[in-house]
């Protein structure tokens, strides 16, 4: 597939990520992001033989958020309940492709589906085809690995404190209530949509936790790893999780969301 990458090789020549990630200490963490997703979707793919490119596969890692850039620009945050941040990295891609005179081949039409379907992937299933699917499906899990099980304990707190999201908190002393389905979907580690089911922040760091309960059940030791490594000024993110949930939830609520986190990260596989 050597000489297929030849147009998504320009497109990662002429948006060099230390030229599009400048300008703010948000886009410089979100880069910071990108990079630990890139070696985590690496990791995963060395393990879990499928069908696909693995260079093709890195570059897709390094450009899946190159919307956060367009977003950032237009609204001064990372708000995709306000504009889509999948929607402006496809848009960016195809206007590319347009000012460069480009037709997108099938490795342009990859990029763009991991761009576009990232993280959507089972809200927007009949849409992918079967060469773009291995690609978003490992974007996406390290996506997630990287946001639940690293990268949140980083940015949560900022955004409570700041009303970053928009979400309710009528309860301010302890940012919100949490639904009870929401508790189960939490202790399955199963994937929920935080646009339909998210209102409070309380309810906005438990799926972030959900996401590193799916990822230590769907892929063990890689997402163990990351949880027990030093992240962002503690010991552990589980640590860093500990601190959250005191911050932002009841008492009692604090002390079940830690305990199950804690749990799935010393059960042995
Ligand atoms: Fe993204
Ligand atoms: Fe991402």
């Amino acid at each position: 597939m050597t000489d297929k990458l030849e147009l998504v090789r320009k497109y990662h020549e002429e948006n060099a990520l230390e030229r599009l990630f400048v300008g703010s200490k948000e886009l410089e963490i979100k880069l910071m992001h990108i990079c630990g997703m890139a070696d985590i979707a690496m990791e995963i793919a060395s393990v879990y033989k499928a069908n696909f490119d693995r260079e093709l596969l890195k570059l897709c890692a390094l450009h899946h958020d190159d919307g956060r850039v367009l977003q950032y620009k237009y609204l001064g945050n990372f708000n995709d309940r306000e504009l889509s941040h999948n929607e402006l990295g496809a848009m960016a891609l195809n206007q590319w492709c347009i000012k460069n005179k480009i037709t997108p081949d099938s490795a342009i039409h990859v990029l763009r589906d991991v761009m576009m379907y990232h993280g959507r992937l089972a809200l927007c299933e009949c849409r992918v085809t079967w060469e773009s699917r291995p690609y978003i499906e490992i974007i996406s899990d390290a996506d997630d690995i990287e946001n639940g099980c690293i990268g949140a304990v980083g940015y949560l707190l900022n955004e409570c404190r700041t009303d970053a999201k928009g979400y309710n908190t009528t309860h301010p002393e302890h940012f919100g209530k949490i639904k009870p389905e929401l508790w189960a979907f939490y202790e399955l580690g199963q994937w929920f949509d935080k646009m339909k089911y998210c209102e409070s922040y309380a309810e906005y760091v438990l799926f972030a936790a959900t996401l590193a309960m799916k990822s230590i059940k769907k892929y063990g030791w890689i997402a163990k790893k990351a949880m027990l490594k030093p992240s962002y000024g503690y010991a552990s993110a589980l640590q860093g999780y500990e601190d959250i949930f005191s911050q932002v939830m009841s008492y009692e609520d604090a002390k079940h969301a830690i305990n199950v986190l804690r749990k799935a990260c010393t059960v042995e596989e």
